[in-house]
């Protein structure tokens, strides 16, 4: 219950938030410390606002496909090799680099027609949440219910994903903006290839470019790998803050975490899910 003033909404929201932070603690059957010592959470999120990232203009995924589900260490990292780039990446560099605007990226992604994947999927899926906040999120490709619906992270895992900011006072209408790294479904859901990654890259930094973001967390082992331009897998990149260089040589603090259709497969995993999300919301309150 609010009284109706800036005050009992600020109240209101910190409530929601502590209920939300409360309930995905329960879901996950939390039942030990994980910090040396407590945390105050009323202070934790009514110090940044349970709504806002102060110190970022400041970002969900889709069930594992139906094959057996990936480990979440090395998978095909996308490992630029020497020679000439095929006329496709050329290509999508050259329209990338074109666009001012998300307007014009959206539009220069679909109608790139570098890649087959396009032909398989129903719908582009661009991006979501607020633009401005200053926090981009990356995960790795479309799911089933992204492809249907043109939106990233609608799926188990993308509605796990919110769960878990909103419990740390992030939400995706105020407080997030979201991608992936392809835009298009892979077939069967199937992880990218190093060549899909690859082609697709110039795309995603002129995004990142576009926003400008404070901060990014890359959602697993592809984006972390793609970014990061690491041949180490996620497990050992997680829970670290990294360096992003754009292409006009502006570095970004990264953090890489657990993808969260990981995390549905792999329940003991969230207890490092955890701790990324405390080290998120730590930096951004500015610590
Ligand atoms: N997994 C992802 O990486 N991205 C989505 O959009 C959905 C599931």
């Amino acid at each position: 219950m609010t009284d109706g003033t800036a005050a009992g909404a600020e109240a209101g929201a910190l409530h929601q938030a502590l209920v939300a932070a409360l309930a995905l603690q329960a879901e996950w059957g939390a039942d030990e410390a994980l910090e040396a010592a407590p945390i105050d959470r009323t202070a934790l999120l009514a110090r940044g606002g349970p709504a806002t990232a102060p110190d970022a203009r400041a970002a969900r995924p889709e069930p594992p496909g139906p094959g057996p589900a990936p480990a979440p260490g090395p998978t095909r990292a996308p490992i630029p090799g020497p020679g000439a780039p095929p006329p496709a990446a050329s290509r999508a560099a050259a329209l990338a680099d074109a666009a001012q605007d998300l307007a014009a990226l959206r539009e220069a992604i679909a109608a790139f027609d570098g890649s087959p994947l396009r032909e398989t999927a129903t719908n582009l899926v661009f991006a979501d949440g607020a633009a401005e906040s200053g926090l981009m999120l990356i995960g790795e490709a479309p799911g089933a219910d992204e492809d249907r619906l043109g939106r990233p992270f609608v799926g188990q895992s993308g509605q796990l994903l919110d769960r878990m900011l909103a419990s740390v006072g992030i939400r995706r209408e105020t407080d997030f903006y979201i991608t992936n790294i392809l835009p298009w479904r892979p077939p069967g859901n199937r992880t990218p290839t190093d060549a899909e990654v690859l082609l697709f890259l110039p795309f995603l930094l002129r995004h990142i470019a576009l926003i400008r973001p404070r901060l990014l967390v890359l959602l697993g082992g592809s984006s972390a790998k793609a970014l990061l331009r690491s041949r180490e897998g996620i497990t050992r990149l997680r829970g670290r803050w990294h360096q992003v260089t754009l292409s006009d040589g502006i570095q970004l603090p990264a953090l890489a975490t657990l993808h969260p259709a990981y995390l549905l497969r792999t329940p003991a995993a969230k207890r490092e899910a955890w701790a990324d999300l405390l080290q998120l919301r730590r930096r951004i309150d500015g610590g």
